[in-house]
């Protein structure tokens, strides 16, 4: 059999060959000098000789809460760490001034001008409990236009995955605890804020119709309640921590009793936006399958509301008087969610270990950037 070389069925001539032969070497070089390198990491230097595809991630929502969290750490933790930037990667980190995502042509815009290859989509109307009484249907709607949106444009531009974020808000308001990710449409959501909890629940039936129709790569983030730096202070609006930082603040600033809202006997589980950005560049990297996973510290860690009140008095150095206003609703005792499925992927061998912050140290941080970022900060006030 000839050893000459072919090219689309032609016979190349001599200079072609010699030209062939050589880019033959060069591709084969890495693994040859691996092959003699004595160096103990040798094995790594064809994955460094040989370029890897290029890879750009969007971040919708990337100027809220969680999206600045992500900005934070894969720009702080070392560059090609688990949780840094890697070499092959552009992070694109959008929120609604560059485009309207509830507008399907400002996202087919978006798309087309960045070209995502993985998307992180965070982007929602987000709000506290009474803004869900409130404004049930504009949840709904704006929610659901935004989602649509975005899967529908990832599709049409071959994006390889998408990660988008619901909320353990959508579970069912009547079923057995804990939460795990089989429940999600077991029942009706908590009539509260079912207007937002039906619309994140359509993005897991979304992902599903698209990797079953189309063969798609999308799956879902379900964090229980996020707090950290550049949360929403607004007091007509905000959720319980950054709420009660809010009114801590203007206690001790007006020399005014600090009141909590209902007994400060509930439960909840808290999860420090710099956690869950270390969990979702994880699920990004290494989690493959169209089912949710819940992003969420453990169950034994649940925190009363009387825990979080007395942490940010600790943490504001609040000296004033400090109350709980029995009056008021206190809501569900408890609605515990299971980390067992993330426990059981999280940490492996050789890899660099994942932990939770500790809840008073992450609220304590949490406080010093409010104060330190009153000013910026979204607070609803006139400055
Ligand atoms: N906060 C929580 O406790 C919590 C709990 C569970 C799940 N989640 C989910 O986590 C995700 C991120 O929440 P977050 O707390 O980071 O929210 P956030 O701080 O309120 O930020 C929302 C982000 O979405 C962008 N956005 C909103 N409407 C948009 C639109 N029409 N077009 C383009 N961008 C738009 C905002 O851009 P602008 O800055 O330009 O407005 C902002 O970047 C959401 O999907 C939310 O449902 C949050």
């Amino acid at each position: 059999m000839s050893h000459r070389l072919r090219m689309r069925g032609r016979r190349l001539g001599p200079w072609g060959e010699y030209v062939n032969h050589a880019y033959a070497r060069v591709l084969s070089l890495p693994p040859l000098i691996a092959i003699l390198s004595p160096h103990p990491f040798r094995h790594l230097i064809p994955l460094i000789l040989s370029p890897s595809p290029m890879s750009v991630i969007l971040v919708t929502g990337g100027s809220g809460l969680v999206g600045q969290a992500i900005k934070h750490i894969i720009s702080t933790s070392p560059p090609n760490s688990r949780f840094g930037k890697k070499d092959n990667e552009t992070w694109i980190f959008i929120n609604s001034s560059e485009g309207d995502l509830r507008n399907p042509e400002d996202t087919k815009r978006l798309f087309e001008k960045y070209k995502p290859t993985h998307v992180i989509h965070l982007a929602a109307m987000v709000g506290g409990l009474f803004r869900n009484m409130k404004y049930k249907l504009t949840f709904f709607r704006e929610n659901t236009l935004i989602n649509d949106n975005v899967l529908w444009s990832a599709y049409q531009n071959n994006t390889k995955k998408v990660i988008s974020c619901l909320s353990t808000c959508v579970f069912p308001d009547k079923v057995e605890y804990p939460l795990d990710e089989t429940k999600i449409h077991l029942g009706l959501p908590h009539e509260s804020n079912f207007g937002y909890a039906h619309s994140k629940r359509m993005v897991d039936i979304q992902n599903h119709a698209y990797k079953e129709e189309f063969g798609c790569n999308f799956t879902s983030a379900i964090p229980t309640n996020v707090f950290g730096e550049y949360d929403n202070y607004d007091l007509e609006d905000a959720h319980v921590i950054p709420a009660l930082i809010h009114k801590c603040y203007l206690a001790k600033k007006n020399n005014t009793p600090f009141i909590v809202g209902g007994s400060g006997t509930p439960l909840r589980q808290f999860i420090y936006s710099r956690d869950l950005a270390k969990l979702f560049i994880w699920q990004l990297r290494e989690y493959e399958d169209v089912e949710p996973v819940i992003l969420s510290v453990g169950e034994d860690e649940e925190v009363s509301i009387k825990q979080v009140a007395d942490a940010i008095v600790e943490a504001m150095d609040f000296k004033g008087s400090y109350e709980f206003d029995t009056s008021r609703a206190d809501g569900q005792f408890r609605k515990p969610a299971s980390n067992k499925k993330l426990l059981s992927l999280i940490n492996k061998p050789g890899e660099e270990e994942f932990r939770f912050t500790l809840f008073k140290e992450a609220l304590q941080v949490s406080v010093q950037w409010f104060l330190e970022n009153y000013d910026t900060a979204r607070t609803g006030v006139r400055k």
